[in-house]
């Protein structure tokens, strides 16, 4: 085993993130480099994601949620978006039987209608296999957009309140909260964003509300044990005040351990 792969963090538990989200950028960056087709780096990707859920459920992570597709990679030449359509389709016929082994739950978060219905079978029996485990929660982002998840939960509402189930003042954050699509998780507390960039690109944007932000110029399939330690690490040493003082949250924290 090489030093890399027995990197050991030394946190508490207490300090460790419950729900990490990435968004998983560079990977066509990283191929450029190499002068190589921008899918090469997809393909790695896709490998280098492996050691990130693999140290995730040696940490006793909860969640996690990673950004695969946005609703606005569309955009992309559809040479690319039909590769990536091929490269997640072989990924969950590949891996997901090694994830359920791990005791790994799948979910696919996004407006699944768009993908082509082979996809969609394959995504509804990956999540069916993996439903009953209790292992690492995987989210994978997929024509997701923030601003989607946001506008499907209104919709969803809106039936409630015009089938006369609820009033419009029953429409607290809480109830919005309820029908976003991993309310049954707890909010990321740590974000990551390899690739350089500083920016949200319509990922999460309520759930991350009170996230701490970690952005790295690390391309993603450079992002290895080592580089996730070291976002673990700097999660680990931020105070999270939620609107009270430093020292509220120094007085109450040395109330839990005594
Ligand atoms: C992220 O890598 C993967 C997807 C969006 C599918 P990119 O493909 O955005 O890589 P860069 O940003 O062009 O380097
Ligand atoms: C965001 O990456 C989506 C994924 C990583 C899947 P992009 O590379 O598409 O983001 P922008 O458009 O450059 O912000
Ligand atoms: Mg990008």
């Amino acid at each position: 085993m090489s030093v890399k792969e027995n990197y050991k963090l030394d946190i508490p538990a207490e300090k460790l993130p419950k729900h990490v989200a990435i968004i998983m950028d560079g990977n066509g960056r990283w191929a450029e480099h190499r002068s190589l087709p921008r899918f090469s780096g997809h393909r790695a990707g896709v490998e280098a994601l492996r050691s990130i859920l693999q140290m995730s459920g040696e940490l006793g992570i909860q969640s996690l949620t990673l950004f695969a597709f946005s609703s606005e990679n569309w955009r992309r030449p559809k040479k690319e978006v039909g590769l990536l359509m091929d490269l997640f389709m072989n990924a969950l016929g590949r891996e997901v039987k090694k994830l359920h082994e791990t005791g790994v739950r799948l979910r696919v978060i996004g407006d699944l209608s768009a993908f082509p219905a082979k996809l969609q079978q394959r995504i509804k029996e990956s999540m069916r296999l993996t439903e009953g485990n209790i292992g690492l929660q995987v989210n994978i982002a997929a024509n997701y957009g923030g601003k989607w998840d946001i506008t499907q939960a209104t919709q969803k509402i809106a039936e409630l309140v015009s089938n006369g189930e609820i009033d419009s003042d029953d429409i607290t954050e809480d109830l919005l909260n309820d029908h976003l699509s991993m309310s049954d998780q707890p909010e990321p507390d740590l974000f990551i964003r390899t690739g350089g960039e500083q920016r949200i690109s319509n990922f999460l944007i309520w759930q991350l509300a009170y996230s701490e932000l970690y952005f790295t110029r690390v391309l993603w399939p450079d992002f290895d044990r080592d580089e996730y330690a070291k976002a673990i690490t700097s999660f680990a040493m931020r105070q999270r005040r939620f609107g009270r003082t430093g020292a509220q949250v120094l007085e109450s924290d040395q109330r839990e351990h005594a």
